[in-house]
């Protein structure tokens, strides 16, 4: 199958993932069914979308004809069979709960027509598991979009496997004529490419605050002076301590122990202070966004700390044959955040010599081999 036989994608599940994947693929032309389990959730999803397309006509990005139309394209369902009987590309979007995936692509799996692809979400999970339940391991392939999925750009296509070549092209070709930036994972490894790249600032942030290095406010202070629109420990507290638990919980498991949860986010997850959701975190939400007071910002930070660990990390997503190029790699840290530049982009400007450097100092003072320098970056050829 190739891209062009794709003409209509269905989306299992109406979350904050799934109605955002679903609006994506309405906004470039695809047909559209959308399945959730329960009534009340496909009509809130079908309600986002509604309201997310109302904004952009506001903003007029599209007409009120094109709406009209776009909205036209969707159906939604709670009968799995109905919702997949014609479809040629299935994007499962369902909560991130192995038995939930495995039940879902069982019934995909029966009930899809042959040629369909089959296609995960997940952020975590490993695509040969899910795949492993269907009869068509080669047509199941990961598609990790970011959230909002209407604004990022970034979408991992995953290998698992017995993925397929084909499989892949067509999930890459469907992605790109999303109007998305798609990059090829070769390797269903933990965090795929994005995530896995800025997992050792987990290990970097937390360290700081439990050794007493500097107070968030300090290093966010410093972040938004260099031009960030929000320092790493708001943004902790935007996505949620738990979930920022859970991740670290979820690479000391897969990638190496030194990703434990620090003794500082340990303590603010068990009292329950998890960020802007329960009002509070590392900083007070009770009246909206934290301020913070850019005069505070720790001047002897060095940005270069924070660079050197990345790049190294991404090193090791070519050592491991994750990643093809290290051009994917940058086009995935800039399209999946908001960087001007790719890992490697900004390793060619400051040396490769200089980050290795700096990653056998911060190994040691930190006292963790995630940031002893690879091969490939005290060399410097990638
Ligand atoms: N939220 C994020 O930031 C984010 C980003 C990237 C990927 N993801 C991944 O996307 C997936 C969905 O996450 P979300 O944040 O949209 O969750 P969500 O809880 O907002 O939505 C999940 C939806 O799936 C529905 N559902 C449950 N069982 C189902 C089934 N059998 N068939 C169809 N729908 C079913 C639920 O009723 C719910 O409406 C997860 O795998 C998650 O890891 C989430």
């Amino acid at each position: 199958m190739k891209a062009e036989d794709v003409k209509k994608i269905v989306v299992m599940g109406a979350g904050d993932m799934g109605h955002g994947i679903a609006e994506v693929a309405l906004l470039n032309g695809y047909k559209v069914a959308m399945r959730d389990i329960e009534q009340r959730f496909v009509d809130k999803g079908l309600q986002r979308i509604e309201e997310s397309m109302a904004k952009l006509v506001e903003k007029q990005k599209i007409s009120e004809e094109n709406k009209k139309a776009m909205l036209g394209n969707i159906e939604i369902f709670v009968d799995v069979g109905e919702a997949v009987k014609d479809a040629d590309f299935v994007i499962e979007a369902a909560p991130e709960v192995m038995d939930i995936k495995k039940a879902v692509f069982q019934e995909l799996d029966k009930l899809a027509p042959e040629h369909a692809v089959l296609a995960t979400n997940t952020s975590n999970m490993s695509i040969t598991g899910i795949a492993s339940i269907t009869k068509r391991p080669e047509k199941v392939v990961g598609m990790h979009f970011f959230n909002p999925a209407v604004l990022m750009k970034l979408v991992e296509i995953i290998r698992g496997d017995k993925t397929s070549d084909e499989t892949m092209q067509v999930a890459y070709d469907v992605a790109a004529k999303m109007n998305k930036a798609p990059v090829m994972v070769e390797k269903d490894s933990p965090g795929f490419i994005y995530n896995r790249v800025q997992a050792p600032t987990s290990i970097f942030f937390g360290a700081i605050l439990d050794r007493g290095i500097a107070t968030p406010e300090e290093i966010d202070a410093k972040m938004r002076q260099m031009g960030m629109p929000m320092g790493p420990y708001e943004l902790m507290d935007y996505v949620g301590l738990d979930v920022a638990y859970h991740s670290c919980l979820y690479f000391a498991e897969t990638v190496s122990p030194d990703y434990k949860p620090t003794k500082w986010l340990k303590e603010k997850v068990d009292a329950g202070t998890l960020g802007k959701k329960t009002g509070k975190g590392i900083f007070d939400w009770s009246k909206g966004r934290p301020a913070i007071d850019l005069a505070k910002a720790k001047e002897d930070f060095d940005i270069n700390d924070l660079i050197a660990i990345q790049v190294n990390e991404a090193t090791k997503l070519l050592e491991e044959g994750v990643a093809k190029s290290p051009d994917d790699i940058d086009k995935a840290m800039v399209n999946g955040g908001g960087s001007a530049f790719g890992p490697f982009q900004l390793a060619k400007g400051i040396g490769y010599d200089k980050l290795a450097e700096k990653c056998e100092g911060l190994a040691k003072k930190f006292d963790t081999d995630v940031f002893k320098p690879t091969e490939t970056l005290k060399k410097g050829k990638v």
